[in-house]
């Protein structure tokens, strides 16, 4: 079939299967190109291992220290001559290339969140990799069914008071303004419990007592905070509470891990980059537009790959030091917050609009970056081309 890009809103609801490889394969080139990581993780569990800085973990893992991993992730296998999700494809196309080299390489696809699933996982996990020195949690969802059975939905929305900002229709490029009523207690209160630290550690807790943390393991989970410009959306909005959730929970496991395994958790705070995730929040795509364009100007931006490169290679082999806010938080946001960078974002925030929105920011830049999460405007593809969209994952552990 000949797969095209759909766009509705925020999301692609296509992918393209040889695109999807070929932003894989690049990022294995980076990695392979800045060197081997000899004492980052050899047994690795990912959690949300298919987009974003999850799979950029996971291939950091794989191709930088030639790690067993065993990814989960909330995929859509291609049914009914319909494409499958890029994640899917992004699984696909990281698996042969770990399988060729010999490199270990599982999957489980479901919801990560249900009780019945961590249970297979952790008994997949005991057959495969059995023990494992490293656990990322990278899940970003808007929903989560909790182990009883209560569904809760994220918001993002500011708290306290309404919040007006200018916003970019990431399909007109237009400009505009837009007007984000507070979140009342009980959706600051849902946001937490999905994307806050109650299921992080129900995971963590439930490894630790099936013996599957190996002594000294680290655990990490991502965060954002950014600049002022964003916080009454993110870092003081309905978000940034249960990032902060998330924070304390690192502190928390922090010592059960120590305690029990001699191990470590951690909260890694990343730089602001398109994925699937951040494409949904308000004024953040205006907000990155601006952002790429000053950081690339000043040779300082990076993608999921130099991030998660730049962490691995600071927390495991001490190459490069990593910022640091306390024994459980890691800053690899540092050049995205730099004075310079912030200031001359600001600038441009203050001036740009539906005419200079080109000139003015990476905007175009930015529409490609998001395309190619679904594998189009990849260079070397043929869109034209008829294309199988059957990708089979072999290690799937159903
Ligand atoms: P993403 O949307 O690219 O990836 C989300 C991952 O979670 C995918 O692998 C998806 O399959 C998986 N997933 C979603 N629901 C699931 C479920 N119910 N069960 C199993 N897997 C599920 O997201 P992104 O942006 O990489 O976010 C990952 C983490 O990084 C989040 O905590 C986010 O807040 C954080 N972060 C993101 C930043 C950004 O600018 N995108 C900046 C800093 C931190």
């Amino acid at each position: 079939m000949i797969i095209q890009s759909k766009v509705r809103g925020f999301i692609c609801i296509t992918a393209h299967p040889d695109g999807c490889a070929a932003q894989v394969r690049k990022q294995i080139d980076y990695v392979r190109a800045r060197g081997e990581l000899k004492n980052a993780p050899k047994r690795i569990l990912i959690l949300g291992a298919s987009t974003g800085y999850g799979l950029a973990s996971r291939i950091v893992s794989v191709a930088g220290a030639k790690a067993a991993t065993f990814g989960v992730f909330y995929e859509r296998p291609s049914a009914d001559g319909k494409p499958a999700s890029a994640g899917w494809y992004n699984t696909a196309a990281l698996e042969a290339a770990a399988l060729k080299e010999g490199i270990p390489f599982y999957s489980m696809n479901g919801d990560a969140f249900s009780s019945d699933f961590k249970t297979k996982t952790v008994e997949a996990l005991r057959k495969t990799l059995g023990t494992v020195d490293c656990v990322i949690y990278s899940l970003a969802a808007p929903r989560r069914t909790d182990k009883d059975g209560i569904t809760y939905k994220s918001v993002l929305k500011p708290i306290g008071q309404s919040f007006t900002s200018k916003t970019v229709n990431t399909d007109k490029g237009e400009v505009f303004e837009i007007t984000l009523e507070p979140a009342t207690d009980d959706e600051i209160f849902q946001t937490v419990k999905v994307m806050g630290g109650e299921d992080w550690e129900e995971w963590i807790r439930l490894l630790v007592a099936e013996k599957l943390l190996a002594s000294n393991a680290t655990i990490v989970a991502y965060s954002y905070i950014g600049p002022e410009v964003t916080w009454p959306i993110y870092k003081s909005g309905t978000i940034g509470r249960a990032k902060a959730h998330l924070a304390e929970t690192a502190e928390r496991l922090n010592s059960f891990l120590s305690d029990k395994i001699q191990g470590r958790a951690l909260i890694s705070v990343n730089k602001a980059v398109v994925t699937q995730a951040s494409s949904a929040i308000p004024v953040v795509p205006l907000y990155n537009s601006i952002l790429f364009k000053v950081m690339k100007e000043a040779g300082l931006h990076e993608d999921c790959i130099q991030q998660m490169y730049r962490l691995f290679a600071g927390l495991f082999d001490e190459k490069g030091a990593l910022k640091r806010d306390s024994a459980t938080c890691v800053r690899l946001d540092d050049l995205e917050l730099k004075p310079e960078v912030q200031f001359e974002v600001q600038r441009i925030w203050e001036r740009i609009n539906t005419s200079n929105l080109r000139t003015l920011s990476d905007f175009d830049g930015y529409k490609k970056n998001f395309l190619q999460l679904f594998g189009f405007e990849c260079e070397g593809v043929d869109y034209n081309a008829d294309v199988n969209p059957e990708r089979p994952i072999r290690n799937l552990i159903a």
